[in-house]
């Protein structure tokens, strides 16, 4: 196996993607790391400013369903691994424009998996694609429980609908033409550089700006969440230490209720900005439900713990407020994409 390799990494200007990136070029000086975003509303260069100058980081502005222009860069760069997380994320946007899923989450997802297949034909020594998937594809809990990796799949939404049916193409390339792949499901990230349309920073945003925190329903759902720095951990481990063909499951342990989690944000933000204990919280509105909303996702993580050795490295209570405090300190973040401004200066550079 050589050791100087070409990793692709998908949906890199994306919040995760970028945690994933920033990880990847300074820990791995043998890897050159290409980060294949579109930029969407979602992709923001603006998150690897430390990095985008790297001599083994490239940055290639493309469309995982672009599927001559694909071909093409993986003719180029001959890619031994894949880590794609690209893809179409927030379920509220998969309500009102479920075509947009299938077309990137699944047609996007085929069109790398066979642009692998093709370049390596067989010969996979030292090729590995990953797939970096959502506990959602699981659907939804009762009162008690958690997903295991042998929990069927049973997706309720557009969007898990669709990362579902991507994690099955994944595992059928896998069965029928035999290419190297791993899995991860993951529950819900939080931390720097989120898009503010996820409960957390939109919520620590409207918090800052004295706006309504519309909760859905009565804000009795429960999400697992984990600390994004930690997820990027567990991606970098089971990219290279995961067994071949199997997926792995990636939590905190840390279940809260929406209202509850809300709650400890307003909290925290009072005594960080300074203001009267219960001021935040009084912007709790209850606004219509979501349609479909899942009632409650919980992971079992213990593969990854057992075989991987992997546990989230900071507690919710001081990965919240962490985040919390990166919000603070880079206002100028939030403020250039609540004007809008926030893609000009890549989209110049890259049109
Ligand atoms: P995000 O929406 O912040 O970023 C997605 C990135 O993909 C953006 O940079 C966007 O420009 C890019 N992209 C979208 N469509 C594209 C296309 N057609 N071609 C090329 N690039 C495209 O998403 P995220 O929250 O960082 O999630 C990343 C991945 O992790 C997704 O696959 C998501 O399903 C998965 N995931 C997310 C969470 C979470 O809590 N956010 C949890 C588990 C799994
Ligand atoms: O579980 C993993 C998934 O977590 C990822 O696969 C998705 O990409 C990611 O977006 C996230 O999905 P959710 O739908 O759980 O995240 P969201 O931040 O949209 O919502 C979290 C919970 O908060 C959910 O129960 C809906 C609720 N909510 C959300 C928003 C945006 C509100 O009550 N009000 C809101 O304004």
């Amino acid at each position: 196996m050589k050791n100087n390799k070409n990793i692709l990494i998908t949906g890199g200007a994306g919040f995760i993607g970028s945690h994933v990136i920033r990880l990847m070029v300074t820990k791995y000086s043998n890897y050159h790391i290409y980060n294949l975003d579109a930029l969407t509303y979602a992709g923001n260069l603006e998150n690897l400013r430390d990095v985008e100058n790297a001599s083994n980081y490239t940055f290639l502005h493309g469309d995982i369903t672009d599927e001559a222009f694909i071909n093409g860069i993986f003719s180029e760069y001959q890619f031994d691994g894949v880590i794609h997380l690209a893809a179409e994320s927030h379920v509220d946007r998969s309500i009102t424009d479920p075509l947009a899923f299938a077309k990137t989450n699944i047609l996007g997802t085929m069109i790398l998996l066979n642009a692998f297949k093709d370049l390596w034909q067989n010969n996979w020594e030292g090729k590995r694609f990953y797939h970096v998937s959502t506990d959602e594809v699981y659907g939804s809990l009762g009162e008690t429980g958690l997903f295991t990796e042998s929990t069927s799949y049973d997706p309720n939404s557009p969007y898990s609908a669709s990362k579902a049916s991507s994690d099955h193409f994944v595992r059928a390339y896998g069965e029928t033409y035999g290419l190297p792949y791993v899995i991860s499901n993951c529950s819900n990230n939080y931390g720097p550089n989120q898009f503010p349309e996820k409960l957390i920073p939109l919520f620590i945003n409207n918090i800052i700006t004295k706006k309504a925190l519309p909760v859905y329903g009565d804000g009795n759902y429960t999400r697992d969440w984990l600390y994004v720095i930690d997820h990027a951990i567990a991606i970098d481990l089971v990219f290279h230490k995961g067994a071949n063909h199997e997926t792995y499951n990636i939590g905190g342990f840390n279940e809260w209720k929406n209202i509850d989690l809300i709650k400890l944000l307003c909290q925290q933000m009072d005594e960080k900005l300074v203001r009267a204990v219960g001021e935040s919280e009084k912007l709790i509105t209850y606004v219509k439900d979501r349609p479909g909303h899942d009632l409650r996702y919980a992971i079992d993580s213990s593969k990854i713990n057992k075989e991987l050795g992997w546990s989230p490295s900071v507690t919710f209570e001081e990965g919240l407020s962490k985040t919390i405090d990166w919000f603070l300190e880079n206002k100028e973040w939030m403020d250039s994409i609540t004007s809008g401004a926030y893609q000009d200066y890549y989209r110049q550079l890259y049109k």
